[in-house]
Parts: C-alpha cells; sequence; structure tokens
C-alpha cells in the first residue's frame, strides 16, 4: 500500500473538510431567526425540518466555514474560498437533511440517530465538493476520516452538553 499517497490524501480531506465541521458545529453556538420551515409541517403531519434548523444557524455557519477557509488560504498560499464555501454549503444542507428524514420516520427534535447525526455533514459534503469542484479522494482515506468524525463529534457533543449549549450529549 502506498502509506504516503494514503496520508497525502487524508490530509487533502483534511484541508476541505475543516471548514465543513467547522459550519456545522458553529450554528450549536450561534443560532436564531425563524426555522427554515416557518413552522411548516409535511403532508405527514409532522414538521418539515424543525425547530433545530434555523436561518441564523445556517448563515452563521456559512460564515464560519468561509472564515476558516480564509485562514486556512492563507497558510497553505492557495485560494480554497469556493471549495470552503461549497464544502459548507454541503455540509448544512446533509444535516438539513438528516433531521428530514429524522422527522419522517417519526423522530421529535434532538432525537438521537445513530451515525446520521454524525456523519449526515460529512457526507453531505463529500457530495457538495464532488458535484461542485470535481473533487474525489481515496475511498479507504474518506472511511477512515469517517471513523474519526464520528469519534470527534461524540467528544464535542458530550462537551457541549456539560457546558450546557445543547440539551442533549449526541
Ligand atoms: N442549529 C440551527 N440551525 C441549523 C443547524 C443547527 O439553529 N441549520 C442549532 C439548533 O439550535 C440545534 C443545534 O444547532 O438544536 C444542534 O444541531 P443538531 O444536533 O443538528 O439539531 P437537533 O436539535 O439535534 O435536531 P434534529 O433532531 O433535527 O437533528
Ligand atoms: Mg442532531
Amino acid at each position: 500500500m502506498d502509506l504516503a499517497g494514503f496520508g497525502y490524501d487524508l490530509l487533502s480531506i483534511f484541508v476541505f473538510i475543516l471548514p465543513a465541521m467547522v459550519a456545522n458545529g458553529t450554528p450549536v453556538i450561534i443560532h436564531g431567526l425563524p426555522p427554515i420551515d416557518m413552522g411548516r409541517r409535511w403532508r405527514d403531519g409532522r414538521r418539515i425540518f424543525g425547530d433545530g434548523k434555523t436561518w441564523g444557524g445556517f448563515l452563521s455557519g456559512i460564515i464560519a466555514g468561509l472564515v476558516i477557509g480564509g485562514i486556512e488560504s492563507l497558510i497553505i498560499w492557495h485560494n480554497i474560498l469556493i471549495d470552503a464555501l461549497i464544502a459548507s454549503i454541503g455540509a448544512l444542507l446533509g444535516d438539513l437533511t438528516a433531521s428530514f428524514i429524522k422527522r419522517r420516520i417519526g423522530l421529535e427534535r434532538g432525537a438521537p440517530a445513530p451515525l446520521l447525526d454524525q456523519l449526515d455533514f460529512y457526507v453531505g459534503a463529500l457530495i457538495f465538493l464532488y458535484l461542485f469542484t470535481g473533487k474525489t479522494f481515496n475511498i479507504y482515506a474518506e472511511l477512515v476520516f469517517a471513523v474519526i468524525i464520528y469519534a470527534l463529534h461524540r467528544l464535542t457533543n458530550y462537551t457541549a452538553y456539560k457546558l450546557k449549549l445543547k440539551s442533549v450529549p449526541w
């Protein structure tokens, strides 16, 4: 196995996914404004996305992802602002899609959905990076990074719960 190539892919995923990770986490701290679904319900009578998805969270996430992309651009001496924007939008839409799925299967806002809760934004960001910039990464590096994201997500959400930023530890 080409270890150097694998390491390079892990590092590239880190660079392009870091804005998405920050875009996904910022709404926990900065949110508000009306819910994205404006309180509307789907035909099953349940909320489209629920009160956990707000316009303020969506915007703060995108701005935070762009700031990280800007800092990274300065460090690596290469403009990746567009990539950061695309990854951040993908991350937030991935998270929104997960909430849509959770509501359709009858899970209330904040109810745990293992794997979906931790990896929704990551899959969304990877799909958006592929669709709008053509970027692909080694599939094994993507899977290894998914495990890292899963562990980090569990850890940060538990910390946010302890700090009373979140009402549930997942
Ligand atoms: N948040 C937000 N807007 C978003 C995403 C997140 O305001 N677009 C905020 C909400 O306060 C939300 C918190 O970030 O409660 C954590 O997000 P998440 O865990 O994804 O939401 P949940 O409350 O768990 O809701 P769901 O069951 O829909 O995932
Ligand atoms: Mg959630």
